[in-house]
């Protein structure tokens, strides 16, 4: 499918959509989707469209809708809604015609601006602007500004826009109504109760109109349809005259920190007092603040890339834009869902992509943030620990999905059509996707050691580790060998499932007990946990190299049938392979939906040997479908590390295309976290080679061809790097300590 995105604006700051394009509506809205942690807003347009997804999510504000689903992060009531409607003609971009479009993200200021040139069906010609911004200094605040310009001559408008209650989850209905008015014919007020979590949402909102740069008093006539409230606001101007409308909203919650103990009326006193104060202030002055805020976090977090193809600076800041707004990092209750805040897909949970794809970024760019992602898992540990007992287990396991901090295990039972029988498939993964407990962990000692935070380690760290490691003693299993075996899982590939001794799952659940007993040895006690797991260590399976470097991804995967996987690799689309076997027939074939046993190799790097890693590398790449976004950044990772520079490059820029690239259709449910992360790691872990083992920072870059210069900041133990890789240099500057060191030949090749 061709693309209306241009990505060749504003020196690489600017996404842009050239013409309006109805197939792509909702990847377009998660594309360009507004947020800052607290809230995440999809783009969808004012006037609205069959097909579109309107969405708005507050982060942690999960709610069950009925006792057949799981929960979920509810959307909430649609704020951005509003119908123009001029000399009687609605303004509609599928009636008329559209002379110039144009559509564009600021990535630097985070405002999303959209120019229409309009001729209506009966002629008339009109201007129309519509910016918009989810503000970073006051996190429950979306502003929005409306410009109108009649061409062709006057106009009787009436703008009819306020709140909408009538959103629900792809039909899932989450909230029950509690009350709806206005104050003064100026501010709408829309108040909701999630109907199981008992979490109210309360939507103020006022509009605020200039003619020609005057403000002028337009009273609505307010009116109320069933679960909305909106005025209709009527106005006349002249040919050539500027109407400019602003409309500023806010969302507060009872999850909010601040608000928790307080009623609903008392929440709703506060959004009306917040109302007033934001519209003292202006769409302009807000925006300013909240763009300045933006402009801090730049400076501190900018990467550079001087590379052939300018997308690739577009790519990371784009990724470091999205990681940023889907991050809820002023609540440790909450975490980042693996379509982040900008859709109902995977309905707002938190999957293992947290820990391994986005929190690597946090932990080495902005340590803050990272650390309350790391306290959202130690918050979770009475539900891991629920979890690890009704399996009759010991100590915490993690559900494999996440929401709410004492929700436990969220994952859904059931799927997808099963392609063969017809009936929804059991989803396996919450039952024994089980590798998460371990990367938890990987993902909390990279903090630390990262960081050096003792005071996270002795609070939350060994808790977590212990817990976890407890866990893995009671859950491996003796077999006929003598050895300790984990039987019954899925790995990071979800083609096979019921498997055993996958070999990423053994080796991070040894990993994972080898740290705990290093942490036991320092802090004593616990005689009979150092016992166990001095037993467990020595006699987990842990698979080993054949005589040609090749390893078993799970006991069985070498003796499934090969077959010819060029067709599905070939396809520009994911999954097609369902298309011709279902769950059951792809456990018995060599395939893989995404990288698995490769992630050991760069995760427990000094296991082994370069040899190991380029057998594997050629053997499963081989057999890799990359039908999971968070796929290809290791497969750069490890081809970078192979010295297989344009291979990994090449991943790179596909990784970068998963959202931004028109093919991925499940970008409409929202973007892809761990994807995004990935574009980060393939390009700072990938092709800049840095990596953190056993608790030593390495730089070892292998640019490509196509790439002359990188330059990344890095927070190492409390102190801001900023590196810089050029040709056969690299440059450190400790920006704590002013000092600046450079090596030189650093681009040995193999
Ligand atoms: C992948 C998982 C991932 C999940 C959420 C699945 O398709 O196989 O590894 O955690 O999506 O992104």
């Amino acid at each position: 499918m061709s693309t209306a995105m241009d990505y060749t604006r504003g020196e690489q700051w600017l996404i842009g959509e050239s013409r309006f394009c109805r197939e792509q509506l909702g990847k377009a809205e998660s594309v360009f989707s507004l947020g800052n942690g607290y809230m995440g807003l999809r783009s969808a347009t004012e006037e609205g469209y069959l097909g579109e997804r309107r969405g708005l999510f507050v982060a942690g504000c999960f709610n069950c809708a009925s006792e057949n689903e799981v929960t979920e992060l509810p959307n909430g009531p649609d704020v951005l809604g509003a119908e123009l409607t001029l000399n009687g003609c609605r303004f509609a971009l599928d009636t008329g015609k559209i002379l110039s479009y144009d559509r564009t993200l600021n990535l630097r200021t985070g405002e999303l601006r959209r120019s229409v040139t309009w001729e209506a069906p009966e002629g008339e010609q009109y201007q129309l602007e519509f910016t918009r911004f989810v503000s970073r200094a006051r996190l429950p605040l979306i502003g929005q500004k409306i410009t109108l310009r009649p061409i062709s001559g006057e106009v009787d408008v009436v703008l009819r826009s306020g709140l909408n209650g009538q959103m629900t989850n792809s039909g899932a209905q989450h909230f029950l109504e509690l009350q709806k008015r206005s104050y003064d014919r100026k501010y709408l007020q829309y108040t909701s109760k999630t109907n199981q979590s008992g979490i109210d949402f309360v939507a103020t909102q006022t509009h605020l109109f200039q003619v020609n740069g005057e403000a002028r008093h337009i009273p609505g006539v307010m009116a109320m349809g069933r679960r909305k409230i909106f005025g209709d606001y009527a106005l006349h101007l002249n040919g050539g005259d500027t109407l400019v409308v602003e409309k500023l909203s806010t969302i507060h919650t009872s999850r909010d920190k601040a608000l928790e103990a307080c009623t609903t009326q008392e929440i709703q006193e506060y959004g009306l007092a917040a109302i007033r104060e934001v519209e003292a202030l202006g769409y302009d002055a807000l925006f300013a603040e909240s763009k300045a805020l933006w402009e801090k976090e730049w400076a501190e977090s900018e990467i550079q890339v001087t590379s052939e193809n300018p997308f690739d600076q577009l790519a990371i800041r784009f990724a470091q834009y999205h990681l940023s707004i889907m991050t809820p990092s002023h609540d440790d209750r909450m975490s980042v869902g693996a379509k982040g805040l900008s859709g109902e897909g995977y309905k707002g949970h938190t999957f293992w992509d947290c820990d391994q794809f986005v929190l690597p970024y946090f932990t080495f760019t902005q340590p803050e943030k990272a650390k309350s992602l790391c306290s959202y898992r130690y918050n979770t540990l009475p539900g891991a620990r629920k979890k690890a007992e009704e399996g009759g287990f010991r100590g915490a396991q993690f559900p494999w999905e996440s929401a709410w901090v004492s929700d436990g295990e969220v994952t859904p039972a059931l799927g997808d059509a099963d392609l063969i029988t017809g009936l929804p498939q059991v989803i396996w993964t919450g039952k024994i996707e089980q590798h998460i407990t371990a990367d938890v962990v990987y993902g909390i000692w990279q903090y630390v050691q990262a960081t050096g935070d003792m005071a996270f380690l002795r609070e939350k760290g060994y808790p977590v580790i212990l817990e976890t490691a407890r866990f893995w003693c009671s859950r491996l299993e003796e077999g006929p060998d003598g050895r300790l075996h984990l039987n019954d899982v899925i790995g990071p590939d979800e083609y096979k499932e019921h498997v055993s001794d996958n070999a990423y799952t053994n080796y991070m659940a040894w990993w994972n007990m080898t740290l705990a007993k290093k942490c036991l040895e320092t802090l004593g006690g616990e005689g009979e946990l150092q016992a166990k797991l001095a037993d467990c260590i020595a006699r987990i399976y842990l698979p080993q190299p054949d005589e040609t470097g090749l390893m078993a991804q799970d006991a069985t995967y070498l003796t499934l049938r090969d077959i010819d996987l060029t067709k599905y690799k070939n396809q520009d689309y994911v999954l097609g392979i369902y298309k011709d076997y279902n769950a059951h027939q792809l456990n018995s074939i060599q395939v893989s939906k995404q990288a698995d046993i490769l992630i050991l190799f760069y995760l427990l790097e000094n296991l082994f040997d370069e040899k190991t890693k380029a057998v594997n590398y050629r053997y499963y790449e081989a057999r890799t479908l990359h039908d999971s976004s968070l796929s290809l950044s290791t497969h750069c990772i490890l081809a970078s590390d192979l010295d297989e520079r344009e291979q990994a490059y090449g991943f790179f820029r596909k990784a970068s295309e998963i959202d931004l690239g028109p093919n991925m259709r499940s970008s409409d449910e929202g973007i892809h976290s761990a994807s995004i992360g990935g574009i980060w790691q393939s390009l700072i872990f990938g092709l800049a080679g840095v990596r953190l083992t056993d608790g030593v920072l390495r730089i070892r870059p292998r640019l490509p061809k196509a790439i002359s210069r990188i330059a990344f900041p890095l927070w190492w133990q409390g102190e801001r790097l900023k590196v810089m890789v050029e040709g056969n240099t690299i440059t450190i500057h400790n920006t704590n300590r002013g000092t600046t060191h450079v090596y030189t030949d650093c681009y040995q090749s193999r």
